[in-house]
């Protein structure tokens, strides 16, 4: 999956995605463990390094993506390094924290790459420093409708391009997305039935509505500014590995990286590596 080619495309409208999973509210219930220096690694749009600025924590980004380089630099004035963070342009313990946000480790299939990112990120923080490596979570509820529907399916991947088919598909007619779902899931039509017609009769509840209407939101906005719907919809990540915390201290065992706490927000796990 060419995951740049969605930073790329969705980077002018990153500004209204990018406070979440791992966004300012994390940042701060995290500030025990934020000391300056801060390095940021796939900072997008400089939200985190804007919002540390705002608090006098000096706070450098680097991002691998130039678009999104770019356009932190012409929206906010941020310089944002470009680079990767598997090969970080820094001397050894150059800084006290880095955090690295969700979009990097998270979105690694490959344990070598993970293992490069974090090794990276502990080399370039000082002794006594904290690494902090976000991993994105879904709402509870939603993360629950999605699993049924094949969203997610049953290896944890996360199909998230098949989040605008429904859209699409429930928009002529719900019914129509039932051959979808057997599909993605397997199941038997009349369990999908019964289950299509709950999640539709709790949408509400579920918070699906808001998230689909903020989703539309988006897209109206970017046609707004001269982007497609069908562009960027064509590059939405289609299969991300989706993590809950025992995914995730599983995959550090395997990797055989030590660290001293996974904490859970609603909206990602982040997990807390002293240096
Ligand atoms: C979800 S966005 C994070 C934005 C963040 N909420 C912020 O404002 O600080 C993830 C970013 O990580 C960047 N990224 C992904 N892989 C990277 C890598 N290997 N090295 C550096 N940046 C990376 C992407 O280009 C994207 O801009």
């Amino acid at each position: 999956m060419d995951t740049d080619r969605w930073w790329s495309t969705w980077a002018p409208l990153w500004e209204r995605i990018e406070d979440r999973h791992f966004g300012t509210l994390t940042t701060d219930s995290l500030i025990g463990y934020i000391k300056p220096k801060v390095l940021v690694v796939g900072a997008g749009l400089g939200l985190i390094v804007r919002h540390l600025a705002g608090k006098n924590i000096g706070a450098v980004g680097l991002d691998i993506n130039p678009e999104m380089v770019r356009m932190a630099k012409e929206k906010y004035g941020v310089d944002i390094i470009e680079g990767d963070a598997g090969e970080l342009p820094f001397t050894d313990k150059s800084f006290n924290t880095v955090i690295i946000s969700s979009g990097v480790v998270d979105y690694g299939a490959d344990g070598a790459r993970i293992i490069s990112f974090v090794d990276e990120a502990s080399r370039v923080c000082s002794d006594g420093g904290a690494v902090l490596a976000a991993f994105y979570k879904l709402p509870r509820k939603i993360e629950r409708i999605y699993r049924r529907i094949g969203v997610i399916d049953k290896k944890s991947i996360y199909h998230m391009d098949r989040i605008f088919t429904i859209d699409v598909v429930s928009a002529k007619n719900p019914l129509l997305c039932v051959p979808y779902i057997r599909k993605w899931t397997g199941k038997f039509f009349i369990r999908i039935l019964f289950e299509w017609m709950w999640i539709g009769m709790t949408l509400h509840i579920s918070g699906l509505i808001a998230e689909r209407d903020w989703m539309r939101d988006n897209i109206s906005y970017a046609e707004s500014i001269g982007i497609r719907r069908e562009d960027l919809v064509a590059c939405v990540p289609d299969a991300l590995p989706y993590r809950a915390r025992s995914d995730i201290q599983k995959l550090f065992e395997g990797i055989r990286v030590e660290y001293s706490e996974i904490i859970e927000f609603e909206d990602c796990t982040v997990v807390v590596i002293e240096t």
